[in-house]
């Protein structure tokens, strides 16, 4: 059976890496911060925006690549960076880069990431980009900048999202830790998935390999104690620019759910904004990046390029967010879900999911051009109250 038919969605790639998964690892993925409103409200807000279409406007061929700093890529989207993605599937973010690279779509390194920045480079060719948590340690920082200018990385995320570390019961209550604690819950929960267990284990433990060699304490405990008391503090103005200063490639600040955010970004010589909330990993009670999008891309005008993430699964999320104003979409999960489920193969079988999804929504809008389209496309109660969702009175 040809994989589009056994994996038609990534719904179906989520439901099959839940079975595939231990608990501890399935639930680090999927978890948000807190009660888990807001990671709920990314999809709800998303899923409640209604497209009208148009059939009887002149048909062409749709054609999906996107520019996107001055580079065109195949797709609209990208690959959001993940912390610890080995804890899925062995060297994750490797499979990630392989398929990014295949794609033709970005694909980003998170400074938590599990393999070398060196080795993922160089797989993901000129779609590598790279996100910096500014570390602690200001000349680690440099260092980790130093290394992805020189290993050809054009663009880069730097994350403000993270001022604290997020408040995550599901993680806390499995008792999730690097290296992996061995409490009788864990061994069985990894014992009843063998294929994971396996893989695992041949490949070695997960630990943070581009940050972790700053460690003097080169065990994996010291190396994640470093790596823990390094990140999860607040990035301040002064930060912002001194990363603007030794950077020379594209430049977008991550997690930005306030328009003042944006315009301090900007001023400081920021050229890209991703409007997201983290996947709902941080604040609780933030509100859904697409509720926020139109607001901060109408801020931004064309001083800097409006992108999003948080809780965009398939092609015709991609879609509507175009609609609201974005310029670009990342995502996390879904790609997370593809490796889960089918190793190797999973990310690249995602990333052709997602552009055939896109394809086929803008030939059923009527709008060929994903430039094209705009907030006339939205179905709102009151066309007066367009383009913000929250000023249309809809609720979520
Ligand atoms: C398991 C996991 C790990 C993450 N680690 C990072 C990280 O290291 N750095 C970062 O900037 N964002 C991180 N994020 C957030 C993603 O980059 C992205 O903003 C989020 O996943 C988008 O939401 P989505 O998963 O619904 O697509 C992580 C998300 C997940 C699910």
């Amino acid at each position: 059976m040809p994989f589009v038919n056994r994996y038609p969605s990534v719904d179906h790639l989520h439901q099959l890496a839940k079975r595939r998964l231990p608990k501890f690892s399935y639930d680090y993925v999927d978890g948000g911060t807190g009660p888990e409103v807001g990671r709920n409200r990314n999809r709800d807000a998303i899923e409640a925006i209604e497209l009208v279409p148009r059939y009887l406007t002149k048909w062409c061929e749709p054609n999906i690549e996107t520019e996107l700093f001055g580079r065109r890529y195949a797709a609209p989207f990208g690959i959001s960076p993940m912390g610890l993605a080995s804890l899925q599937w062995p060297e994750a973010e490797l499979h990630f880069a392989r398929a990014g690279c295949a794609a033709n779509i970005p694909v980003t390194l998170s400074t938590a990431c599990t393999v070398e920045m060196e080795e993922f480079a160089r797989l993901a060719g000129d779609c590598a980009w790279f996100q910096l948590y500014p570390p602690k340690d200001e000349a680690v920082s440099d260092d980790l900048i130093k290394r992805a200018g020189d290993c050809g990385i054009s663009a880069m995320f730097v994350t403000v999202d993270v001022p604290a570390r997020g408040w995550q019961p599901r993680d806390m209550y499995n008792g999730l830790s690097v290296p992996p604690r061995l409490t009788p819950a864990t061994i069985w929960n990894a014992a009843i998935r063998p294929k994971w267990s396996v893989a695992t284990l041949a490949s070695g433990m997960p630990h943070f390999k581009t940050l972790g060699r700053y460690s003097n304490d080169k065990s994996m405990r010291g190396m994640a104690d470093f790596v823990s008391d390094q990140l999860g503090r607040p990035v301040t103005t002064e930060r912002l620019k001194r990363i603007r200063d030794k950077w020379t490639g594209d430049l977008i600040l991550k997690g930005v759910m306030h328009a003042a955010d944006a315009e301090a970004a900007i001023e400081i010589g920021y050229n890209g904004i991703l409007v997201s909330n983290h996947g709902g990993r941080q604040l609780d009670a933030a509100p859904s990046s697409i509720e926020v999008l139109p607001d901060i891309v109408s801020a931004v005008g064309d001083r800097a390029t409006g992108m999003i993430d948080s809780g965009f699964s398939n092609g015709l999320d991609v879609v509507k967010a175009f609609a609201l104003g974005a310029k670009f979409v990342f995502c996390g999960r879904a790609f997370m879900w593809g490796v889960s489920a089918m190793g190797s193969k999973g990310p690249g079988h995602v990333a052709e999911l997602m552009a055939d999804e896109v394809k086929t929504t803008l030939v059923q809008v009527g709008c060929p051009k994903l430039s094209d389209l705009n907030e006339s496309w939205l179905w709102a109660p009151d066309p007066g109250n367009r383009p913000s969702l929250r000023r249309s009175g809809r609720t979520y």
